[in-house]
Order: structure tokens, then C-alpha cells, then sequence
């Protein structure tokens, strides 16, 4: 079984079972030089090193660096078709997202390659990424489907995810998100609201059946889904018990993160245009702002302001976004350097967003996020005695060694 006790370690973690909200992100329980013991998978010590190891556990001896809780990437679509690196190079040359969104390209491209793609192929894919962001201390993953916009894709994306779940040597955990309404499909175009009636009456009520998805996320943008649409959808996803969270203020400072805030949404995401109400009902509502610079990064957009919405008191949480489109990278180092350097996060507090606040955004605060006893044995070791090291090695992986459940994986 996975008994595994880590001694000699620098160890790091934010505390709680829920999301860490404003300038508290910046402060993590530190034990110098200790002992992390995981039994069965579960964290059943942590503390000082002691006089003698237990029997029947395998010793990891960390010499004194840094160990973190696992990171979780509580923003991706990573189940896709296809690739587009012709619309990012039109993007270099001057084309906006939009614009090629509008012209028929974005995500309707990636809807037709996953059409066409098969389960198997998607999932071998899925796998291939999930891979190497484990190797960048990658222990839980959110994912989206989205690129199906009708029934039998946007399951075939779920299933693949599903299918991930259930494989007990998997590296990475999954939690799943129901993206329907990540773009109008060509079939509704100029009828809206009759496909956000179709993804409440047929889609939600399916997806819940099967038990495929978590959470209900949309595209509120403008040219996209409305603030009314998007609170139509999302109510009713929250009446059936999905988490709900929010593709919120992009492109433009649409309203959607004062949405998420009357929704009490588990996360608003993207945020580059949020709004100063915005940002005021994410702090009073719990909402975790989920900030996804690599995105910011690679559209040549200004990044959201994380530096103000930590000070002004909310929990923000750092994801990647990877997908075909807008972002085609989950690099977490690179996450780390553009938080620290263009958000001014320090470095404890990309911490705390890559940890705890990831888990509170995909409702599993209370199971992962941090190394405290009866979490799950998710642990990253860097190869460094400080944790200085994620922003500085710039883009390039700090990471030593993955810990998923107790077992090392990386
Ligand atoms: O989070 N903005 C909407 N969705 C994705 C991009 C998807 C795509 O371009 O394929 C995002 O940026
Ligand atoms: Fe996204």
C-alpha cells in the first residue's frame, strides 16, 4: 500500500478546509526540518522529525527542501481534438481572439476536430498533458468539456475524463466540469436562448444522471452568452447541485464576476476586465477569483489585477487554462514567474493560489490543498531548501519529485 514517510523536510502549506482570502494567502505554517507520514494514501502525521520510523512504511529522505502540498490546476480543457497553431499565428500578426472567433474559427474549429476524434484518442491525449503537468507537480486537474456543443460530444469529452477516474494507476485526480455553453454551435447560431433551453432541460438533467460532471461553467462574454443568459443556466445548474463557476470578464468587462458573486459561484475565471464591483462581490461572496496569466501572457492582454483583488480582501486562485485555443500550455513554472513578476503576487501567496485556493475553486478544499493531517498524501518536493525558486527558476520546473496519495509518481 502507499505508506510512505517524507523526513527531513523544509515543509510549507497553507491551513484550512476552505478558500484563503486577502493578505492571510501571504502566511504558510512552516515546520523547518519535519516529518510528513501518509498512510493508506491519507496524511496521518505531520511534525516534527521523531526519534524512530514506524515499520512497514517506505522512507523518502528530502535533505532539507521544500515540500509543498500537490498544485492543482483548477482551470483547463484539456480533453480536445485537433490543434489550431495557425489562429496564434495569425494572433502574432495582429488578429484579436475575437475577430477569428467571429469569423468562424476559435472554439468552432476545435468543436469539429473533437467531433471527429474518437474516445480513445482523446483520452490518450488527455493523458499525454496530464503526464507532463505531473511532472511540474500537477496532482489534481480541473477539466472542461465544451467542445462538443451537442449531447454526444460533449459526453464523449466527460466520459474520457470519466474514463481517467477510474484507471487506479492514474496520476493526476480530474474534476469535472459541463461546458455546453462555451460557444453558440453552428446549428443555433441567432438562437441563444433556445440552446441555453436545450442545455438546461436535455443536458443538465443528463449529465447529473450519469454523474459525468461536477460542475456548470459558460462563456459569459460579450458576443458569446449574456449576464442573462448565463444566470439563467447557472441557477438552474445550482437548483440540480452543480457547483458553478464562470468564464467571467475576458475580453471585456462584462459583469461577470458581479454575477459570480450573486450566484456565490465557487470561482469566476480569466478576470482581466473585472470590474471594482466586481471584484467587491467576489471578496463578500466567497468567490474564489481564479487568475489564468499564461492566457493573459499569450493574447498580449494586461494581466488581471491579483495584487489589488488579494488586497482588497478576495481569494484568488492561479490555474492555467490550457487549451487549443487562447492558451496552449499548462506550463505551472511559467504560471509561477508571471504571477510573482506581473501580478506581484509573492511568492507565498502563488502558493496558497496554486494550493488550497485551487482546491476551494473545484469544491475539495476539504480533501486536498494543504498538508495537514487527513488530507490526501498529494505532496511536491522541489529541488531547492526555498520556495523562492518557482518564480525564479523562470519558466523552467523546480519540481523534484510528484507525490500522488503517498505514491511517488514523478
Ligand atoms: O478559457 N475563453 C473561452 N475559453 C477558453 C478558450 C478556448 C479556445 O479558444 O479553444 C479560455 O480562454
Ligand atoms: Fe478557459
Amino acid at each position: 500500500m502507499n505508506h510512505l514517510i517524507i523526513i527531513n523536510a523544509r515543509i510549507l502549506t497553507p491551513l484550512g478546509t476552505s478558500a484563503i482570502q486577502g493578505k492571510a494567502m501571504g502566511t504558510l505554517f512552516e515546520i523547518p526540518n519535519g516529518t510528513i507520514e501518509v498512510t493508506d494514501g491519507i496524511i496521518t502525521y505531520v511534525g516534527e522529525n521523531r526519534s524512530s520510523l514506524p515499520e512497514g512504511y517506505s522512507v523518502f529522505d528530502a535533505e532539507g527542501r521544500v515540500v509543498l502540498p500537490g498544485f492543482i490546476d483548477s482551470h483547463t480543457h484539456l480533453v480536445f481534438g485537433g490543434y489550431r497553431p495557425e489562429e496564434f499565428i495569425w494572433r502574432m500578426k495582429g488578429d484579436s481572439y475575437m475577430s477569428i472567433m467571429e469569423r468562424g474559427g476559435g472554439i468552432i474549429n476545435t468543436v469539429r476536430a473533437t467531433r471527429e476524434t474518437s474516445l480513445d484518442d482523446l483520452k490518450a491525449k488527455a493523458e499525454w498533458y496530464i503526464d507532463v503537468m505531473s511532472r511540474m507537480g500537477i496532482t489534481t486537474v480541473e477539466g472542461k468539456s465544451g467542445y462538443g456543443l451537442d449531447k454526444e460530444t460533449e459526453l464523449k469529452q466527460l466520459e474520457v475524463m470519466k474514463a481517467i477516474n477510474e484507471d487506479p494507476n492514474r496520476k493526476v485526480d480530474i474534476s469535472t466540469t459541463f461546458l455546453g455553453a462555451h460557444a453558440v454551435p453552428t446549428e443555433y447560431k441567432g438562437r441563444e436562448d433556445a440552446y441555453i433551453d436545450f442545455l438546461i432541460d436535455e443536458m443538465l438533467p443528463l449529465v447529473k444522471e450519469k454523474g459525468l460532471a461536477e460542475h456548470c461553467d459558460i462563456f459569459c462574454e460579450k458576443g458569446v452568452f449574456t449576464v442573462e443568459q448565463s444566470r439563467r443556466l447557472l441557477q438552474a445548474a445550482k437548483e440540480r447541485g452543480f457547483g458553478v463557476k464562470i468564464h467571467a470578464d475576458e475580453i471585456v468587462s462584462f459583469g461577470g464576476a458581479e454575477l459570480a458573486g450573486e450566484l456565490q459561484a465557487l470561482s469566476a475565471d480569466h478576470l482581466l476586465h473585472a470590474s471594482d464591483t466586481g471584484i467587491q462581490a467576489m471578496a463578500e461572496n466567497h468567490v474564489v477569483a481564479t487568475l489564468l496569466p499564461l492566457t493573459a501572457f499569450t493574447l498580449r492582454e494586461p494581466y488581471a489585477r491579483g495584487r489589488e483583488m488579494i488586497d482588497r480582501g478576495c481569494a484568488v486562485a492561479l490555474a492555467t487554462d490550457l487549451n487549443p485555443g487562447s492558451c496552449c500550455s499548462g506550463s505551472i513554472p511559467l504560471t509561477f514567474a508571471l504571477a510573482c513578476i506581473y501580478m506581484n503576487l509573492s511568492v507565498e501567496e502563488a502558493i496558497t493560489a496554486m494550493t488550497l485556493n485551487g482546491a476551494a475553486a473545484i469544491g475539495r478544499a476539504d480533501r486536498i490543498g494543504s498538508i495537514e493531517v487527513g488530507k490526501q498524501g498529494d505532496l511536491v518536493v522541489l529541488d531547492a531548501d526555498t520556495p523562492a525558486i518557482l518564480p525564479y527558476y523562470t519558466g523552467m520546473n523546480a519540481v523534484r519529485n510528484t507525490i500522488k496519495r503517498g505514491k511517488i509518481i514523478y
